[in-house]
C-alpha cells in the first residue's frame, strides 16, 4: 500500500505520490492542489460513494491492464442512484478519464483507482438531495491488500453487516465503511487477519471488503445478492470463471454460519484481496488447513486472465499504454 505513519501514528499519501495527477471537477490537477473544506458534508455524515479499481502490470508486454472498468462503473452509477446523487459522466467517458489519468501517472507496476463522487455542500443539515456534489478520481500503486498466498485466519465478527432496510450494502456507500471498519479492526485486535460478517438473521454474508465462496459437497456456494452484500464485481466474474475453467458448479444460496466450519475449501474475493484463501475461521481448521487444490488452480487461472494472458479473457481488461 502507498501509505506511511507519521510521527503522530497518522497515516498519509507517501511524498513521492503527493505529485501525483488527479481527476477533480473536470479538470486534471495535482493530488496536492486539490482542497477539500473542513465543512465538507461527506467527511462529516459520509454522504458519498465511491469505487475501488485495479490495473495490472505485465512486465513481458509492458502493458498495464485496467480490470472491469466499466463493469465498476456502472456500479457506481447504480449507487448514486440510490443515493439521490448523479455522475457528471457517462460510463465511457469515465472508463476513458480513468485510462488517461493512469496514462498520465506512467505506472509501470499494478496500481488502484479510487473514484469518489460526494456532496460537497458545506453546510451543516443532513439530506442527500439538491446538494452540490464533486467527483474526483484518484490512482496509486498497490500491491497485495490481503495474502493471497499461505492462507489467512477469519474470526466471525461480533459486528451484523448493514442491512437494505437501513444502509444498502448493494450501494458502496463512503459512510458504510464504518461497518467494514469495526469488523475488521476487531479482527485484527483478536490475532485474526479479517473478519466475516453475518446479515442480521445470522446468515453469512461477506468478509469487511470481500465477498465469499466456500466449496462443499462437489459445488461451489456463494450468498445471494439479497443477503446484504455488495454486489461484487470479482464475484460476478467469478460466478462464471469457475463453472467455465474448473467446471465445478457455482450456487448462490443463504449460508449458514456453521457451513464455514464444515467446508472443505473457502476464499474471500474482491478487488483489493483477489482471490485470498481461508485456513481458519473461528480457530476452526478450513479442509486440512491450508490452501484448497481448487482455489489454488482457480488463483492461478485468475491471475493469468486480469494480467492479460490468457486470450479468453482479453475483454475483461482495457489497456491502458
Ligand atoms: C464490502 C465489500 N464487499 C465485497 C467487495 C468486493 O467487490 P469487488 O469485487 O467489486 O471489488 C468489496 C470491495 O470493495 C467490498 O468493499
Amino acid at each position: 500500500m502507498s501509505v506511511q505513519t507519521d510521527i503522530r501514528g497518522r497515516t498519509g499519501v507517501r511524498p513521492e505520490h503527493v505529485n501525483s495527477w488527479v481527476y477533480f471537477d473536470g479538470d486534471f490537477v495535482r493530488y496536492h492542489d486539490v482542497r477539500i473544506g473542513p465543512m465538507t458534508h461527506a467527511l462529516h455524515y459520509g454522504t458519498g460513494c465511491f469505487e475501488g479499481i485495479r490495473a495490472y502490470w505485465n512486465p513481458e508486454r509492458e502493458q498495464l491492464f485496467l480490470l472491469q472498468a466499466p463493469a465498476h462503473y456502472q456500479r457506481l452509477e447504480r449507487s448514486a442512484r440510490i443515493l439521490r446523487m448523479e455522475l457528471p459522466h457517462t460510463t465511457a467517458e469515465l472508463v476513458e478519464l480513468t485510462v488517461e489519468l493512469l496514462r498520465r501517472n506512467g505506472y509501470r507496476e499494478d496500481a488502484y483507482v479510487r473514484p469518489l463522487l460526494y456532496v460537497s455542500a458545506e453546510q451543516i443539515g443532513v439530506k442527500l438531495h439538491d446538494l452540490p456534489q464533486s467527483f474526483l478520481i484518484y490512482t496509486a500503486p498497490m500491491g497485495d491488500y490481503v495474502d493471497t498466498e499461505t492462507g489467512i485466519r477469519c474470526m466471525v465478527s461480533s459486528w451484523r453487516r448493514i442491512s437494505d432496510s437501513s444502509m444498502p450494502a448493494r450501494a458502496k456507500v463512503t459512510g458504510a465503511y464504518v461497518n467494514s471498519a469495526l469488523a475488521k479492526s476487531e479482527a485484527l485486535e483478536h490475532g485474526f487477519d479479517e473478519a466475516i460478517v453475518l446479515t442480521h438473521d445470522g446468515h453469512v454474508a461477506e468478509g469487511s471488503a470481500e465477498n465469499l465462496f466456500l466449496y462443499r459437497n462437489g459445488q461451489f456456494v456463494t450468498p445471494p445478492v439479497t443477503d446484504d452484500i455488495l454486489e461484487g464485481v470479482t464475484r460476478g466474474l467469478l460466478i462464471s470463471f469457475i463453472r467455465e475453467e474448473l467446471g465445478v458448479p457455482v450456487v448462490e444460496r443463504s449460508i449458514d454460519r456453521t457451513e464455514l466450519y464444515a467446508c472443505q475449501e473457502l476464499f474471500l474475493c474482491g478487488t483489493g484481496a483477489q482471490i485470498s484463501p481461508v485456513v481458519e475461521v473461528d480457530h476452526r481448521q478450513v479442509g486440512d488447513g491450508r490452501v484448497g487444490e481448487l482455489t489454488g488452480r482457480l488463483q492461478a487461472l485468475y491471475f493469468a486472465a486480469v494480467r492479460g494472458e490468457d486470450p479468453k479473457y482479453q475483454d475483461w481488461t482495457i489497456p491502458v499504454y
